[in-house]
């Protein structure tokens, strides 16, 4: 399939793994760029810029096709040197970051310069159109429905990818709560050139992620996934266990007078035992509503194709068929 998007990234399929923290090392990123879309590496998670460096390498070893990096401004304890992730990405020869987070005014011209392609994760219409003001190349809208920060406005991808199509120039990919084929023909047909999926791609063999995390994916309704930090400005959207209820109702609990450093034990420094070591009550952690969709743990070539072959399938026979009654 051609669109701007597989154009813009030199990819086969308009189909992006968007940055995740503690799961987007080399192994993800080169599995899903090896299967025809754009994988991508999340630069916070490697933290310094030698790590992030080292892991483009690893990366590069296991793929010759084109991959990314996620750079992602978000409130965190320690500020990164993101001069120093910048100048790696660079240095590294990668030519495509999302940014996320945050306007990112600050590093688009190093990147300009230096030919990388920039797609900003946005969502709302107005930070995707300051988004194309700046000159960031795409968007990624992201609904209310997705996995981690959904913002503070709470509009689902049936409006939000419409209003941007209405309103954008540049292309932009669709977002949250995206799956399978309907997602990628449903996304299209509201004006997206592709989608970008999170907890989808984490459910995969590759995912470098215990076989917990996976699992728990799989068993999970889209009825399980909750959102906190709301009170902070700071919403993210995870998946419901004994530390996000023991969150929520400390949240409960202190309302408005609620500060970072109450619930610091059930956010802070979490992922690793989550992802690495598998123990699903020690955090939060990111999760969207899509998990109701995902029964299954295929490799990211076995779930790309299928999604290419059903949104085929859709477009030539089921769409067709309605036209033709
Ligand atoms: C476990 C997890 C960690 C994530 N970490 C990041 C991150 O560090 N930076 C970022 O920009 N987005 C992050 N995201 C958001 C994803 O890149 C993507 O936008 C989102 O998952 C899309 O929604 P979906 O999960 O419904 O596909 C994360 C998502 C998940 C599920």
């Amino acid at each position: 399939m051609k669109t701007r998007i597989t154009e813009l990234f030199g990819i086969e399929h308009p189909i992006i793994q968007g940055g995740m923290h503690y799961v987007g090392f080399a192994e993800m990123a080169a599995a899903v760029s090896n299967a025809g879309g754009l994988g991508i590496i999340t630069g916070l998670t490697l933290g310094t810029p030698e790590k992030l460096a080292n892991e483009i390498a690893r990366c590069r070893d296991m793929t010759d096709k084109p991959f990314g990096v996620n750079l992602t401004f978000l409130p965190t304890v320690n500020a990164p040197d993101y001069p120093g992730l910048v100048k790696a990405i660079i240095d590294g020869g990668v030519k495509a970051v999302e940014t996320a987070g945050n306007n990112p005014s600050q590093v688009l011209p190093y990147f300009k310069d230096a030919g990388v392609k920039v797609i900003h994760k946005c969502t709302s219409v107005r930070h995707s159109l300051k988004a194309q003001s700046i000159g960031c190349d795409a968007v990624s809208v992201d609904g209310f429905e997705c996995g981690g920060h959904p913002g503070e406005d709470d509009i689902p991808n049936m409006i939000l990818l419409p209003r941007a199509a209405d309103e954008l120039e540049i292309p932009f990919v669709a977002s949250g709560g995206m799956a399978d084929g309907r997602s990628l023909v449903a996304s299209l047909a509201m004006g997206a050139e592709g989608m970008n999926m999170g907890t989808r791609f984490i459910a995969t063999k590759e995912a470098p992620v215990h076989e917990n995390v996976k699992k728990a994916i799989v068993a999970a309704s889209e009825l399980d996934t909750r959102l906190v930090m709301r009170p902070l400005r700071n919403t993210e959207r995870v998946m419901t266990n004994d530390a996000v209820e023991e969150l929520l109702r400390i949240e409960k609990e202190k309302g408005t007078d609620l500060k970072f450093e109450d619930i610091i034990e059930q956010v802070a420094g979490v992922y690793p035992r989550i992802m690495t070591e598998g123990d699903m009550d020690a955090g939060a952690w990111s999760c969207g509503m899509v998990a109701g969709l995902i029964d299954d743990i295929p490799t990211c070539k076995e779930l790309i194709d299928r999604i290419m072959a059903e949104a085929e399938e859709i477009i030539t026979g089921r769409l067709a068929r309605f036209q033709g009654a």
